[in-house]
């Protein structure tokens, strides 16, 4: 009976020392597959004598019992065991915080939300928007706005030119978003009402100039439109989008060609802090150019000047941007550096409304 003691012995010793699902059912074909060695003794059951039958053909299936017994609940141990260490590593803490997705991360650059800002004023005044393309025509960017052939107002806007075409034209960067003006005139009959944002080209680089800037043109066409009209838009519209309850606006005179008579206007503002303070203060600052539409720039739209009269406004977006949001380098606003954009952006669900608030 040793040698069965001996297998039963080792067979034990190898069941218990299987450590995985794979070992284990190894062990179990070399004891009980076709050529196991329990297998093996079954075989020998059919060469004994009835009598030895009895008692070693009982032991042999005693064995057989036993170590198949001893198979199925280690298997079963290991098999627990395998899924308890998948569970484990594959654990997903659901209590740990969501990463935050694109729309939170992601930022508005200060000069589309300032766009948003203004027109969100002057759509609740009734004005509408109108965009032009940045490579005008000769044309529309001087003459039609009454700049004469040879006028030095033409030199002082530091022009970027294009070569001329086969006509011997010269198409411009528009060095301002004044040629829109004429060109709604053309397309739409008063009363106009519109504000045009856009991009803009100068030749002038420096921390408050970029060869690309932005500005934001107004231009108000009917029968009766006048100065007092004029300076009350503009009042509401510094309070507004400055946020405070009054400012207080010189209007100094000036020239344009486009607009007769022509205004430079200051707002009163404290400059002693880091940031700029509007409504309050002893300082002036100029935020922009304004008047009435000179008679000629209206007839070139297709008015008549006898009829119609109109006011109008270009002021610096960038520029007013620096003053409201205080950012001391204008180029920063082209480097597209993330740092930048993280510090004086702003996240995209806050869009600006009056009711809301404009900048919180
Ligand atoms: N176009 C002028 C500029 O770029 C700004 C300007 C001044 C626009 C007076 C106007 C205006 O419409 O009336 O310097």
């Amino acid at each position: 009976m040793s040698d069965l003691e001996n297998l039963k012995t080792s067979l034990l010793a190898e069941i218990e020392g299987a450590s995985d699902e794979a070992s284990i059912e190894a062990v179990r074909v070399n004891a009980l597959g076709k050529k196991g060695s329990v297998s093996e003794l079954l075989k020998t059951l059919g060469g004994m004598s009835a009598e030895e039958r009895q008692t070693r053909g009982a032991a042999i299936n005693a064995l057989k019992t036993e170590v198949t017994e001893a198979i199925t609940s280690r298997k079963t141990m290991l098999k627990d065991a395998a899924i308890d260490a998948r569970l484990k590593a594959e654990t997903l803490d659901v209590s740990l915080p969501v990463r935050s997705s694109p729309a939170e991360r992601g930022r508005i650059h200060p000069i589309s939300q300032i766009t948003d800002e203004i027109t969100a004023i002057f759509a609740d005044m009734g004005f509408s928007i109108a965009e032009g393309s940045d490579v005008e025509t000769d044309y529309y960017n001087f003459t039609a706005l009454n700049f004469p052939e040879g006028h030095p107002a033409r030199e002082m806007h530091d022009t970027f030119f294009f070569q001329p075409d086969e006509k011997g034209e010269r198409k411009v960067l528009r060095t301002h978003t004044s040629p829109v003006q004429v060109r709604t005139m053309e397309a739409q009959d008063p009363p106009i009402r519109i504000i045009i944002p856009g991009k803009t080209y100068r030749q002038d680089s420096d921390a408050t100039h970029s060869p690309m800037f932005h500005q934001v043109e107004g231009l108000v066409v009917d029968k009766k439109a006048h100065v007092g009209n004029l300076r009350y838009v503009l009042e509401e519209f510094c309070k507004t989008f400055f946020e405070v309850p009054s400012v207080t606006m010189r209007f100094r005179p000036s020239f344009f060609p486009f607009t007769e008579p022509s205004f430079e206007v200051d707002i009163q503002c404290d400059r002693s802090g880091p940031i700029v303070k509007f409504g309050e203060g002893t300082d002036w600052m100029e935020i922009l150019g304004c008047g009435m539409v000179h008679p000629n720039v209206l007839r070139a739209g297709g008015l008549d000047p006898d009829e119609y009269q109109g006011f109008a406004w270009g002021m610096g977006l960038d520029r007013i941007a620096m003053l409201k949001y205080g950012m001391p380098d204008l180029r920063d606003f082209f480097n597209a550096d993330v740092r930048w954009m993280n510090h004086y952006g702003f996240r995209p669900l806050d869009m600006p409304t009056l009711f809301g608030g404009l900048s919180q």
